[in-house]
C-alpha cells in the first residue's frame, strides 16, 4: 500500500460516509493521550511540512505548544496558488473532513482553541461542502464546546483568499485574516510565537495536516517504513503538461520522476525538460529525470520539491518562452513591499522578452544571473528568493538555447510566431 492520504476511487464528502470509513477513530484514541506525548510521536515520524519549506512539523508544534497564552490559533493553508499546484483541491474536494480531523488533533497536541481554514478563493465551490461539514461536526460533537466529552475546545472558521499568491506565504496569510492586504512579515518573530493578533500559532499546509492522521494512526515507526530515510511518509505530486494522464499521484519518496512520469502518468512523449515544485522550481532537462524525489536528492542541486507540482514539457515547448511567462507571473504577483524582489523581476521580464525578441546580447546571461543573485539573497519573503530557481537552473542546462534567439529563429518556432514571423 502506498496510500496514506489519498484514494482516487474514494470520495467521502458527508458525516455518515466518512464516519462509516472509520472516521474520527484517530480523534477519539488521541483525546486521550497526553498533548506531549502526540507531539513526540510526530517528532519520531520525522514528518516535514508539505507547503513548501520543509520545515519539521512536530518542532513547529512543540514551538507553540510550550507558549503560554490566553489562545492559541491553528491555520490550514489552503491557499494553493503556485501555478500548477492542485493536490491540496484533490484533498479538500474528496475527503475534507479527514484534513478537518487532522486539524483538531493538532489543535488539541498545542492547545489551540481556534482555527481557520484559509482556501484559495478560486475555489469557492469547495465553501458549501466544508462549510456544511463543519455543521455536522459541531452537532454530532466534534467541534465546539468539550469534543467527545474530552474537555477541549476548538472551533474553525472558513475563511476565503481572492486570488493574490503572496498570501500563501503564511505571515501574508495572517495579515489577510486579520483583514489587512497581504503583506509579509518580518520573520523573526516567527508565526509559532506571534501569529494571528500577536498570539501563538500554527500554520501547516492542508496535505502536512492530513499525515497527522496516518502518523498517529500506524504510529511514527509504521509511517517512517514509507519514504526514504531523510524524507518521511508519501508525497502528493500534481502532475500537468505533457504526459498521457495528467492529475493528483500520492507515491513514496524515493519515487524517481522518471518512474511517476512513466508508471503513474503513462508516460510523457519527447519530454525537453520537467519544471518541479511549481513556477518557483528547478528545471531539469530529460536526460536528469532518473532523479529521486526526496528532500535530500533535491537539496544536492540547491533546490526542494516545493508545493509537489510538477510540469513536464515536450520538445514544442520554447524554453525562453516559457520563463518570460514564469517572469511575468512573478512580476504580476510580487507584493512590491521590497526592491530586490519588486525591480528585480520587472528587470528579468525585461531582459528575456529583449532575448526572445531577438533584441538582446550575449552579456544578458550574466546580467540575468546577477540579479537572479541579489534576488535570492535580499528578498524579504520567499516569493522573491525563489522567484528565479527555474530561470537559473534552466540557464545552466539551456543556454544555448536560449542565445540561438539572438542568431536566428526560435528552434520550436514559438518566439518567431510571436514577433510576427520567420526571420530567416
Ligand atoms: C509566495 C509564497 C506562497 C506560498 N503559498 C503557499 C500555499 O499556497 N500553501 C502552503 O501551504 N504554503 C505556501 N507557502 C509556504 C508558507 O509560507 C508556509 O511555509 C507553509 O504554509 C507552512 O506549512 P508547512 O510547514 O505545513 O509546509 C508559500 C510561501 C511563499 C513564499
Ligand atoms: S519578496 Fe516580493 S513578495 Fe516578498 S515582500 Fe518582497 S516584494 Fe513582496
Amino acid at each position: 500500500m502506498s496510500n496514506l492520504l489519498f484514494e482516487r476511487s474514494k470520495t467521502l464528502l458527508s458525516f455518515d460516509d466518512y464516519q462509516q470509513a472509520d472516521g474520527f477513530k484517530v480523534l477519539q484514541c488521541v483525546l486521550k493521550m497526553k498533548p506531549l506525548d502526540i507531539i513526540d510521536e510526530i517528532k519520531a515520524s520525522n514528518l516535514v511540512g508539505r507547503g513548501g519549506a520543509g520545515f519539521p512539523v512536530g518542532v513547529k508544534m512543540s514551538s507553540v505548544q510550550r507558549m503560554e497564552s490566553d489562545i492559541k490559533y491553528l491555520v490550514c493553508n489552503a491557499d494553493e496558488g503556485e501555478p500548477g499546484t492542485f493536490k491540496d483541491r484533490e484533498l479538500l474536494s474528496r475527503n475534507p473532513l479527514k484534513v478537518i480531523e487532522s486539524m483538531i488533533i493538532s489543535a488539541y497536541a498545542i492547545g489551540a482553541s481556534k482555527g481557520f481554514l484559509y482556501v484559495r478563493g478560486e475555489y469557492s465551490y469547495l465553501k458549501t461542502p466544508i462549510l456544511e461539514g463543519l455543521e455536522a461536526l459541531r452537532v454530532e460533537g466534534y467541534l465546539g464546546k468539550n469534543i467527545c466529552g474530552s474537555g477541549f475546545d476548538f472551533d474553525i472558521e472558513y475563511r476565503s483568499g481572492i486570488g493574490a499568491y503572496i498570501c500563501g506565504e503564511e505571515t501574508a496569510l495572517i495579515e489577510s485574516i486579520e483583514g489587512r492586504s497581504g503583506d509579509p512579515r518580518n520573520k523573526p518573530p516567527y508565526t509559532a510565537e506571534v501569529g494571528l493578533w500577536g498570539k501563538p500559532t500554527l500554520v501547516n499546509n492542508v496535505e502536512t495536516l492530513a499525515n497527522i492522521l496516518p502518523v498517529m494512526d500506524l504510529g511514527a515507526e509504521v509511517y517512517k517504513t514509507y519514504g526514504t530515510e531523510k524524507s518521511a511518509g508519501t508525497k502528493l505530486f500534481s502532475v500537468s503538461g505533457s504526459v498521457l494522464n495528467k492529475g493528483v499521484y500520492e507515491v513514496p519518496f524515493g519515487t524517481t520522476l522518471r518512474q511517476l512520469i512513466e508508471e503513474e502518468c503513462g508516460g510523457g512523449e519527447h519530454i525537453k525538460f520537467v519544471q518541479v515544485g511549481g513556477s518557483s522550481g528547478i528545471i531539469l532537462p530529460e536526460s536528469m529525470i532518473d532523479i529521486e524525489l526526496s528532500y535530500e536528492a533535491f537539496a544536492k542541486l540547491d533546490a526542494g520539491l516545493g508545493s509537489g507540482a510538477i510540469y513536464v514539457a515536450d520538445e514544442s515547448v520554447c524554453v525562453l518562452d516559457y520563463l518570460k511567462v514564469t517572469a511575468a507571473f512573478f512580476k504580476h504577483e510580487s507584493c512590491g513591499k521590497c526592491t530586490p524582489c519588486r525591480e528585480g523581476n520587472r528587470h528579468i521580464e525585461r531582459i528575456l522578452k529583449n532575448l526572445s525578441d531577438g533584441v538582446g546580447s550575449k552579456e544578458d546571461i550574466e546580467t540575468l544571473l546577477r540579479t537572479s543573485h541579489v534576488m535570492k539573497e535580499a528578498s524579504f519573503c520567499g516569493l522573491g528568493q525563489t522567484a528565479t530557481s527555474g530561470l537559473v537552473s534552466a540557464l545552466k542546462y539551456f543556454e544555448d538555447e536560449i542565445l540561438i534567439h539572438l542568431e536566428e529563429k526560435c528552434p520550436t518556432g514559438v518566439c518567431s510566431f510571436d514577433r510576427g514571423g520567420d526571420q530567416s
